[in-house]
């Protein structure tokens, strides 16, 4: 897919740490590759390119609006974006209520797969969850997405329930999927 150019710095944020600036100003994660990408916040202008991947790598893909939703609850929404070379490589959405965050969405481009990119982006949500003293993380996740299932087993994420029938076009099962957040995650990102 060739997604649509991306500006490199713009942002957003409601909170002040080092890891909100560097969001805010784009955190650069050099890959194992050798490639570099840029993660910040997910803003606005954003959302049509999202969505454009949403469509693409979704059997139900959410509604333009829903991203937008998201993107004006600044005070428990964490929206983020990937990017490489100028183009949109992956995206995640994160909410969070009282001690917990839910991860609500997660995509990798077909074409930018299997070089640690949701991996950071899920790294760099744990880690927001934990300057925010969140102590549980949570998801769904189809029964059959194994990547995805062996992407939050890598990272301690536990199965916990089966949510029937949760994905009604296509009669599938939700694995619902949660991690206690320990003090474990390192210092950085990945
Ligand atoms: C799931 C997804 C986000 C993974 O993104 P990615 O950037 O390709 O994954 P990474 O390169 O960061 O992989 C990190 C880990 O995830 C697991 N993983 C990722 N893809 C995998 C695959 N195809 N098969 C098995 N394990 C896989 C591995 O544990 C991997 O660690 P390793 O490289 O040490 O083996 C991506 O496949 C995707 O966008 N899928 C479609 C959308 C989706 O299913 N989203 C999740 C909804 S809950």
């Amino acid at each position: 897919m060739q997604s649509a150019p991306i500006s490199p710095l713009s942002g957003g944020g409601t909170w002040f740490d080092e890891t909100v600036f560097e969001l805010t100003n784009g955190l650069k994660v050099a890959l194992a590759d050798g490639s570099q990408i840029l993660v910040r916040w997910m803003v606005p202008e954003d959302v049509p390119a999202v969505w454009a991947m949403e469509q693409e790598v979704f059997a139900s893909p959410w509604a333009l609006e829903n991203f937008l939703y998201e993107l004006e609850n600044h005070d428990y929404n964490i929206s983020l974006i990937a990017v490489i070379d100028g183009q949109l490589a992956g995206y995640s959405v994160s909410y969070h209520v009282y001690d917990e965050l839910h991860i609500s969405n997660l995509a990798v481009a077909p074409n930018y797969r299997r070089r640690k990119i949701g991996e950071t982006l899920l790294t760099i949500n744990l880690r927001i969850a934990q300057m925010r003293s969140i102590n549980y993380v949570h998801l769904e996740v189809r029964r059959s997405n194994m990547p995805a299932i062996a992407l939050y087993q890598k990272y301690g994420f536990q199965i916990v329930g089966v949510r029937k029938n949760y994905y009604q076009n296509e009669h599938e099962d939700a694995l619902l999927m949660t991690k206690k957040l320990a003090m474990e995650i390192a210092n950085g990102v990945v």
